[in-house]
């Protein structure tokens, strides 16, 4: 019969297997098969998950410098794969949102600037981390810093550090030509002139002027000094055709006209306007806190020489300090939200949060360490910088920011640079906001 074949080879199998000679063999195999897959489960889980993270390449260096040795010596499970992008922040937030446009991002942490979270929560790219939280952890922190982390009510980035755009200035040659720190635009360019004339200096004042995020970081402070805004974020109003705002425009020009700021002005990012200025050929600068450790860094010419102030502003308005500052968020997209959430608790603590500070020169986001007395014996200016931090003025936090900035940044820098008239510039560049936000202003 048929059947009788394959029962007659089953009955030979298993007297083969059973034979004395073969038998241990056999089984070690069948033993060993589990724990061979058990060990590769095991082995494989004790795997070290890997999160990505993009961030500037030098706001990357002071994390390089120790923060992330020090997270992964204390979490052997997790590695940080730090990537550093280009040196803009709006740069960086373009590859940020291809990726996720994308799909298949490889980030898991998303570094983000304070005028990000709006939109990116608003794609749902973001984590909601509402309640990884306690209130009263997040009390502990500057209010505007986590509020910049909220969208539609919800928490979706923690701020490692705030940042306030502050008037540089050599305390040395001022105070020997008896002049006082400006007040005012007029004075700023005044005492410009003066340090100028004498020979002590090739330039009055150096600022951002290229077309990137650091030009409208620097030219609300300027337009807050003319009582002029850019977008209300309540009412959605724009206030980029009205006389405040052309103003505000004049005096960037004048700098650049009366020979105060070179005319390369144009071109600069934050660290051209900080090399020049630490050259030592400058008066003024405007720029963020984290240039003056590296001013005052032992084979600096201008080390010791410098003061910060609150930005000018004219005799009827106080100058206004620019809100900046980095915060990290978890992507949705990312496979590994628990050691993501793990990493930002790590690197948002005080004590780390303190050391980023001490090493590079940054604006706290937690409150108490403005106060910190080894924060305030290397940076004496600190707790003046808590008070202007509280009032710093905010670009506008609506989830449409990243077009409304590109609006701003070509319009403002062809008014610079005399490609258009200012006038024609500023309205072309509040229709095409009003367009975009879909409300009159
Ligand atoms: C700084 C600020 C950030 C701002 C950027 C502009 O990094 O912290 O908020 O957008 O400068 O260049």
């Amino acid at each position: 019969m048929l059947y009788k074949q394959p029962l007659h080879n089953l009955r030979a199998k298993i007297e083969e297997f059973w034979q004395p000679k073969r038998l241990w063999r056999r089984v070690i195999a069948l033993i060993s098969c589990p724990i061979v897959t058990l060990w590769a489960w095991i082995a494989f889980s004790q795997q070290p998950v890997t999160l990505n993270l993009l961030m500037t390449t030098p706001d990357a260096q002071p994390w390089k410098q120790g923060s992330i040795a020090d997270f992964e010596r204390k979490h052997p499970n997790i590695r940080i794969n730090l990537i550093e992008g280009p040196n803009a922040a709006n740069l960086v937030e373009d590859l940020y949102t291809a990726s996720f446009l994308l799909g298949d991002s490889p980030y898991d942490m998303v570094n983000m600037d304070v005028v990000w979270t709006s939109k990116f929560a608003a794609a749902g790219w973001l984590l909601d981390i509402s309640n990884r939280i306690a209130p009263e952890e997040l009390a502990a922190f500057s209010p505007r810093d986590i509020e910049a982390g909220k969208y539609a009510g919800k928490l979706y980035r923690i701020p490692i550090r705030s940042d306030v755009g502050m008037l540089y200035y050599r305390e040395d040659l001022l105070s020997a030509a008896g002049i006082k720190p400006p007040a005012t635009f007029a004075d700023l360019i005044a005492a410009s002139q003066n340090l100028q004339r004498s020979g002590k200096v090739s330039w009055g004042y150096v600022w951002q002027g290229r077309q990137y995020e650091g030009l409208v970081a620097m030219f609300v402070e300027v337009l807050q000094g003319f009582g002029g805004f850019w977008v209300k974020p309540d009412t959605l109003e724009v206030g980029l055709d009205r006389p405040e705002t052309l103003r505000a425009i004049a005096f960037l020009r004048d700098t650049i006209q009366m020979g105060v700021s070179p005319p390369g002005v144009t071109t600069y990012q934050e660290e051209e306007t900080r090399r020049l200025f630490q050259s030592g050929r400058v008066a003024f600068l405007r720029s963020w806190p984290y240039a003056w450790p590296l001013a005052n860094q032992p084979d600096s010419p201008i080390k010791g020489k410098i003061a910060i102030k609150p930005m000018v502003g004219t005799l009827e308005q106080n100058g206004g300090a620019c809100l900046g500052g980095w915060g990290l968020g978890i992507a949705k997209s990312s496979k590994h939200p628990e050691e993501a959430w793990e990493a930002i608790r790590y690197f948002t603590s005080p004590d780390v949060q303190k050391q980023l500070i001490l090493q590079a020169g940054y604006v706290p986001s937690r409150k108490a360490l403005f106060a910190d007395p080894e924060i305030v014996a290397k940076y004496p200016h600190y707790p003046k910088l808590l008070e202007v931090s509280q009032n710093a003025v905010l670009r506008p936090p609506i989830a449409q920011y990243a077009q409304v900035s590109d609006i701003l940044q070509r319009y403002l820098s062809a008014a610079l640079t005399n490609r258009l008239p200012p006038d024609r510039a500023m309205q072309a560049a509040a229709s095409e906001t009003r367009r975009l936000l879909s409300v009159k202003g």
